[in-house]
C-alpha cells in the first residue's frame, strides 16, 4: 500500500511531473522500424508522456520524429506528404524536415524571411533492434545510445509484439515484474509438464512445475533490481528448486525468463497518464531457434489487422469483456481469453486508468512489486529534488550483457549467480567489498 501522493509520484508522466521528465533523460522506444520503413512513406503517429509527435523516413532515409501539430496552425502532419526531405502540411503546405527546419512556407510571399524565425518541434533518433528510438530530455543530458537488451548483435533474429493499454505504465509494469500471477491467469497457456526447464510449442508455454505460491528473493542493482521466483519442480523437488529471475531495469524495461526457443524482455513506455505502449520482444542470437515475427504475433494473438487496428488498438476490450469465451471457460479454459497478453491486460485495465493503490492488500508474493514502487518512488522524488536519473548512474552494465535466467537447479545454488556475466558479478563484488 502506497499513499495517493506517492502514487501520483510513481504514475504521473505528463508535463513536469518528475517521473515523466526522469524518462526523457533516457532514450525511449517510440515506435517500430516497421512503421517507418520507407523512404517517402506514410508518416507514423507517435505519442510520448503526453506529446504528440510524427515519426517519418525521408527522401533521404534520414529518421525525423517532430510534433504533430504543424507550427502554422495545428493541423495534423500525420496525414502530410512525405516528400523532398520534408513533411509537408495538407493545410496550406508548410515543410518541415527532420531537424524541425521549416523548409517552405508557400503561403508567404517569396521574399519572406518568416521560414528562418520558426523552429518545429524535433527529437533526435536511433535506430536498433527493431525500434525508433527518441530522446525527449535536455539536449546537454543526453546520454550515449545503447542497444537494448534484445540486441546483442545485428543478426539477433527479432520479434516485437505492440499492443496500446488503456492504463497507467506502473501497473502494466508491475504485471511483467509479477511471477506469482503466470501460474494463475496463464495456466491454460502455461500447462504444468514433467521437464526440464520452460518449453515453448507453437500453441502453449509448458512448465516444470505445479507450484502457484513461488517463494521470491530481491536483489537491488545498479541498473534496478534482479529478482527470482523460486517454485517446487515436479522432477527432483527434494533436491532442486525451479528458479525464474526476472529484471527490471529501471525506469521502463525488464528482462523475464526465457524459454528453449527464444529469450524474453517487454518495454513498457507510457504514452500519458491513462495510456501505454506495451511491447513484448521475444529473440534469439544465434543460442536458440528463435522465433519471427509473424508466428510471435499470433501466439500472443496480437496480429495487426487481425486482433490489432492499425493503431496497435486491440479489438479485445474493457467495453466487450475482452471477447472473454464462458463456454471455453468450462471446457478447462482457465480464463476464457485468448492470447496471454490479451490476459494481462484484461487484468491491468479492469483496475482502473491509474489503479488506486492505497486501498491494495499485499501479501508475501508481491515483493518485487512493493520493491518496484519503493525505488521508483524514491527516483521520482530524488530526481524531483536532486536531478539524479536511475538507471543513468553507476558502473554501467550494457543492457545486452544483462540476462534473465530459468531452469531446475540444485537447492545450494546461489540465485543471485544464475545467468550472470562474470563481468557483473565483479562489479558487484566490488561494490560489497568498497561497503
Ligand atoms: S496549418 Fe499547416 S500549413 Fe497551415
Ligand atoms: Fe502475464
Amino acid at each position: 500500500m502506497i499513499t495517493a501522493e506517492e502514487n501520483d509520484l510513481l504514475c504521473r508522466v505528463e508535463g513536469g511531473a518528475p517521473m515523466g521528465q526522469l524518462m526523457r533523460r533516457h532514450w525511449l522506444p517510440a515506435c517500430l522500424t516497421e512503421e517507418v520503413a520507407e523512404k517517402d512513406g506514410a508518416p507514423a503517429r507517435v505519442r510520448l508522456l503526453g506529446e504528440d509527435l510524427v515519426a517519418f523516413r525521408d527522401s533521404k532515409g534520414r529518421l525525423g520524429l517532430v510534433g504533430e501539430f504543424c507550427s502554422h496552425r495545428g493541423s495534423s502532419l500525420a496525414l502530410g506528404r512525405n516528400e523532398e526531405c520534408g513533411l509537408r502540411c495538407l493545410y496550406h503546405g508548410w515543410k518541415v524536415d527532420v531537424d524541425g527546419n521549416v523548409l517552405e512556407m508557400p503561403s508567404e510571399p517569396p521574399e519572406s524571411r518568416f521560414s528562418a524565425k520558426v523552429k518545429h518541434k524535433a527529437y533526435p533518433t536511433r535506430e536498433s533492434g527493431g525500434f525508433v528510438w527518441a530522446y525527449m530530455g535536455p539536449p546537454a543530458e543526453m546520454p550515449q545510445f545503447q542497444p537494448p537488451a534484445w540486441a546483442p548483435s545485428p543478426n539477433a533474429k527479432i520479434g516485437v509484439v505492440k499492443i496500446h493499454v488503456h492504463c497507467n505504465w506502473a501497473q502494466v509494469i508491475e504485471g511483467t515484474i509479477d511471477s506469482a500471477h503466470s501460474s494463475t491467469l496463464h495456466s491454460t497457456d502455461m500447462p504444468s509438464a514433467e521437464i526440464d526447464g520452460a518449453k515453448a510449442t507453437e500453441a502453449v508455454w509448458p512448465r516444470p512445475s505445479t507450484d502457484k505460491a513461488p517463494r521470491l528473493k530481491i536483489q537491488p542493482t545498479d541498473f534496478g533490481f534482479r529478482y527470482a521466483a523460486i517454485r517446487k519442480p515436479i522432477m527432483n523437488a527434494a533436491t532442486h528448486n525451479y528458479v525464474r529471475t526476472t529484471l527490471f531495469i529501471a525506469p521502463f524495461m525488464a528482462l523475464i525468463p526465457p524459454n528453449n526457443v527464444y529469450n524474453l524482455s517487454q518495454a513498457i513506455i507510457p504514452l500519458d497518464d491513462t495510456n501505454t505502449m506495451f511491447h513484448f520482444i521475444a529473440w534469439s542470437d544465434g543460442d536458440k531457434p528463435g522465433i519471427d515475427q509473424a508466428a510471435w504475433r499470433r501466439f500472443c494473438a496480437a496480429e495487426p489487422g487481425v486482433d490489432l487496428d492499425k493503431r496497435w488498438r486491440r479489438i479485445r476490450t474493457l467495453e466487450n469483456d475482452f471477447m472473454q469465451d464462458r463456454a471455453a471457460m468450462q471446457r478447462g479454459d482457465f480464463t476464457g481469453i485468448r492470447g496471454i497478453p490479451n490476459q494481462d491486460m484484461a487484468m491491468w485495465e479492469t483496475m482502473g486508468p491509474i489503479a488506486d493503490r492505497t486501498k491494495e492488500r499485499l501479501g508475501t508474493s508481491d515483493i518485487a512489486i512493493i520493491k518496484f514502487r519503493q525505488i521508483m518512488v524514491e527516483a521520482a522524488c530524488k530526481f524531483r529534488d536532486t536531478g539524479w536519473v536511475i538507471g543513468r548512474d553507476g558502473a554501467r552494465i550494457p543492457h545486452v550483457k544483462l540476462h534473465s535466467f530459468e531452469g531446475i537447479v540444485p537447492k545450494s545454488a546461489d540465485w543471485q549467480t544464475l545467468g550472470v556475466e562474470p563481468e557483473e558479478l565483479a562489479l558487484a563484488a566490488a561494490k560489497e567489498r568498497v561497503a
